[in-house]
C-alpha cells in the first residue's frame, strides 16, 4: 500500500453524440447565465462555435461575448485580455471551445476574472486563494465548462493549467481543485474537422500522460486503471482517428475519452523536456512528447526492477514483451510515431543543437521532474536531449 495519496475528479463528463445543442441545458445546471466563449479563430473558422453559440442559448442562458484570439501557445497577456473582455462583457461563467491552449487560457482567465490580479499570483501546486488564511477550502471560481476539440490535453478533467510567461521565457503553470471544469462536454463532432498532424500529435499527448502518469512517483491504483484503460484505448482507436479523421466518428469518439480518462497530474520528465522546448522554440507539445517519450523511457526503464515493471505492464497492453522492455517499448513507440506523420527527432522539429544548455537549464526547473521514476541529473538531461536531436 502507498504511504499516502489523494484522488479528486470533480468534473461532471458527458460523452455522446449530437450534444453540443444541449451545451446551455447543461452549463445552466452548473449555475451558469451569462457565458463567456473562449476559443480561437480557426475554430471559428469551421463554425463550430456558433453551433455550440446556438446550443447556449437554447437552453435559455445568454452569450455574453465571444473572445476568439487565443494563439496556439498562450501567455500571460492572452489571459489578462481574456479576463478583462469577459468583465467588460458582464459574464458569469466561462465556456471553452477548443484544444489544450484554449482550455488552459480560460482555466486561468477564470481565475483571474474571479479573484484579479495576476496569474504569477497564483502559480504554484493548491496555492490559490482559500478561506481562513489559505489554510480552509478553496475559493470557487465562476462556473467553468468545455467542450474539447482535440483528443489529447485532458484538461476539460484535470485541476491544472499552463501557458507560457514570455518575460520568464517559461511556463507557468496553476495547479488547484478550483480549476477543475464543472463540465466537460466530450462530443466527437467537436473533432469533426480536426486536421491529421493535430489529432497525431494531441493524440501522443494523451498516451504520454497515460504512460507517464502509470510510471510516476505519484502514480497510485485510482489513476493506474485510469491509465491503462486510456492506453487500452489509444492503442485500438489513435491510428485510426489519424488516417481516417471525418469519416470515423467512433474512433474520434473513442480518443476523446482517451484522453480524458489518460489526465493525471503525476507526470515525469518527457514533460519536463517537452515544457522547455516549448517554451524556447515554440514546438507544440504534443509533437515535442513524441520526440521525447521513447528516450525517457529507454532511461527510465534502466532505473531498477520496480520501474521496468511497470514498463512492462505498459507493454502488455501494446503486445510488448522483452527482458530489455525499455528499449522494446521505446523502439514501439517510435515506430507509432513515425506511421503517424510525426517528427521523431528535435532537430526536425527546429531545436539547434546549442540550444542543449538553455533545454536542460529549463528541463531541471520543471516541476514535473520531480515526479519522474527516476532521479534526474542535469548529465540525464543532457544526453537525453542530444540523442533526442
Ligand atoms: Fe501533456
Amino acid at each position: 500500500m502507498k504511504d499516502f495519496y489523494q484522488y479528486a475528479s470533480p468534473t461532471r463528463v458527458i460523452v455522446g453524440r449530437d450534444l453540443l445543442g444541449s451545451t446551455g441545458f447543461e452549463f445552466k445546471k452548473e449555475g451558469a447565465r451569462r457565458v463567456f466563449v473562449v476559443t480561437d479563430g480557426i475554430i471559428r473558422g469551421t463554425g463550430l462555435v456558433e453551433r455550440v453559440e446556438a446550443g447556449v442559448t437554447d437552453g435559455g442562458l445568454e452569450v455574453a461575448g465571444v473572445f476568439d484570439d487565443v494563439p496556439q501557445d498562450s501567455s500571460t497577456d492572452v489571459v489578462e485580455r481574456c479576463a478583462a473582455a469577459a468583465k467588460e462583457a458582464g459574464a458569469d461563467s466561462f465556456l471553452a471551445v477548443g484544444g489544450g491552449s484554449v482550455m488552459d487560457t480560460t482555466k486561468i482567465a477564470d481565475a483571474l476574472f474571479t479573484h484579479g490580479g495576476s496569474a504569477r499570483e497564483q502559480e504554484g501546486f493548491l496555492l490559490m486563494p482559500r478561506e481562513e488564511d489559505g489554510m480552509g477550502r478553496p475559493l470557487d471560481i465562476a462556473p467553468l465548462a468545455c467542450i474539447p476539440t482535440t483528443a489529447g490535453t485532458g484538461s476539460e478533467a484535470s485541476m491544472a493549467a499552463v501557458i507560457k510567461d514570455h518575460e520568464a521565457k517559461v511556463k507557468l503553470e496553476i495547479a488547484d481543485f478550483p480549476l477543475f471544469p464543472r463540465l466537460a462536454i466530450l462530443d466527437p463532432d467537436a473533432t469533426r474537422t480536426l486536421p491529421a498532424p493535430v489529432a497525431a500529435a494531441t493524440g501522443m499527448d494523451a498516451m504520454t500522460h497515460a504512460v507517464e502518469g502509470y510510471v510516476s512517483t505519484e502514480s497510485n491504483p485510482h489513476q493506474d486503471a485510469r491509465s491503462i484503460q486510456a492506453l487500452r484505448m489509444i492503442r485500438d482507436n489513435l491510428e485510426r482517428a489519424v488516417e481516417n479523421g471525418e469519416e470515423d466518428e467512433d474512433a474520434r469518439g473513442e480518443m476523446l475519452v482517451a484522453a480524458n480518462l489518460a489526465i493525471t497530474i503525476g507526470l515525469g520528465s518527457v514533460h519536463a523536456m517537452s515544457h522547455s522546448v516549448g517554451a524556447h522554440f515554440g514546438v507544440p507539445h504534443g509533437v515535442a512528447n513524441a520526440i521525447h517519450l521513447p528516450h525517457v523511457i529507454r532511461h527510465n526503464a534502466r532505473g531498477g526492477a520496480e520501474i521496468a515493471d511497470r514498463y512492462r505492464d505498459v507493454g502488455e497492453v501494446f503486445d510488448v514483451d522483452d527482458p530489455d522492455i525499455g528499449e522494446a517499448l521505446a523502439a514501439h513507440i517510435t515506430e507509432l510515431v513515425a506511421r503517424l506523420g510525426l517528427p521523431t527527432r528535435l532537430s526536425q522539429a527546429g531545436v539547434p543543437e546549442d540550444a542543449v544548455p538553455d533545454l536542460v537549464e529549463g528541463a531541471m526547473g520543471d516541476g514535473t521532474t520531480l515526479l519522474n521514476p527516476r532521479e534526474m541529473g542535469e548529465e540525464d538531461y543532457e544526453a537525453l536531449y542530444r540523442a533526442a536531436l
